[in-house]
């Protein structure tokens, strides 16, 4: 694009084939419809098709192609299996933006936030083998789709958690900062291929994961206390980011991490001086 191009112009992600996964709600549903009003066919992965349903017909709803690739990405080769899926279903693919992750949970899907010390191995394994190991097989699996593209971008979706130290969540932080390592090797690695990678990192997003923080007020006072802006993200205001990481608008940007966090994330020197409620942790 020149300087005489409309700059809203390189927004727009007109007829290119995407795959998001966790597209079923929250942060990946937001992404999905965001890239589908910009232009993008979108095929979307979560685990189970009926989960999709919504999302399959919000995409629609901006007139384009959705494509639905259910698997459990957590299981051996299902990476690779959504990925050529994809890429089968929309004739190719010029955008991945690997989104599904989880919090160490309980059985019943309740998070566990307990220090490293009063965990369990495999709560270290079931969250590297989602959030780490399957970044890797859908990243391996992307490249070759990518590197037929002429306008490859990938965006993984690390964390605050991955720049900031977030005790009780260790197993999360480290693979979200693994993420960001990933995203910094392949962006470098792959950018004489025309393949640009990028990660976002959301401060705390009102999503389905973060609902037993919000809706504990003195839990959710107590986080917002630590985020200057003074509030929870939504949704869109992740997507609008990885919108721009990949168009055109941000052609020059390869293996960053963009913090999403209301300037959480910033060293305030001490001089913010923001009160701080009670930590709602007993043992903290
Ligand atoms: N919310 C936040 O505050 C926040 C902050 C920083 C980073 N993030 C990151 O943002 C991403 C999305 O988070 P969210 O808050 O939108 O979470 P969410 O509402 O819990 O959605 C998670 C998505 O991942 C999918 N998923 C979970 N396990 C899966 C598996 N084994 N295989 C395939 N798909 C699976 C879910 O689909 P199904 O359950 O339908 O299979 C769902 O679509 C995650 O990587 C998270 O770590 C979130």
């Amino acid at each position: 694009m020149n300087c005489s191009a409309n700059i809203l112009d390189s927004f727009r992600v007109d007829g290119a084939r995407a795959l998001v996964t966790g597209a079923s709600r929250g942060i990946g549903q937001a992404v999905a419809v965001c890239l589908a009003q910009a232009g993008a066919d979108v095929a979307l992965s979560a685990r189970s098709s009926s989960a999709l349903e919504e999302s399959v017909e919000l995409v629609q709803g901006q007139g384009r192609v959705a494509a639905p690739v259910p698997a459990d990405l957590a299981t051996p080769g299902a990476a690779e299996s959504v990925v050529d899926e994809a890429a089968s279903a929309l004739g190719g693919l010029d955008i991945v933006v690997h989104n599904a992750g989880i919090l160490p949970c309980q059985p019943d899907g309740s998070p566990t936030m307990v220090p490293l010390q009063g965990s369990a191995q495999e709560d270290w394994d079931r969250v590297v083998s989602l959030n780490l190991n399957a970044t890797a097989a859908v990243c391996r699996s992307a490249h070759r789709h990518l590197a037929s593209s002429p306008r490859a971008g990938m965006v993984l979706m690390s964390s605050l958690a991955g720049v900031a130290g977030t005790p009780r969540m260790e197993a999360y932080a480290a693979t979200k900062a693994a993420q960001i390592s990933l995203v910094r090797s392949l962006g470098v690695g792959w950018a004489s291929e025309g393949i640009r990678v990028n990660a976002v990192c959301p401060g705390w997003t009102r999503t389905d994961m973060t609902s037993f923080a919000y809706a504990n007020q003195p839990l959710s006072d107590w986080l917002t206390a630590h985020v200057p802006m003074g509030r929870w993200a939504e949704p869109h205001e992740i997507a609008s980011a990885v919108l721009f990481l990949v168009s055109s608008a941000s052609s020059f940007l390869t293996g960053q991490a963009l913090l999403i966090d209301g300037g959480a994330s910033v060293p305030d020197g001490g001089l913010a001086g923001t009160p701080k409620p009670p930590s709602p942790f007993v043992d903290a």
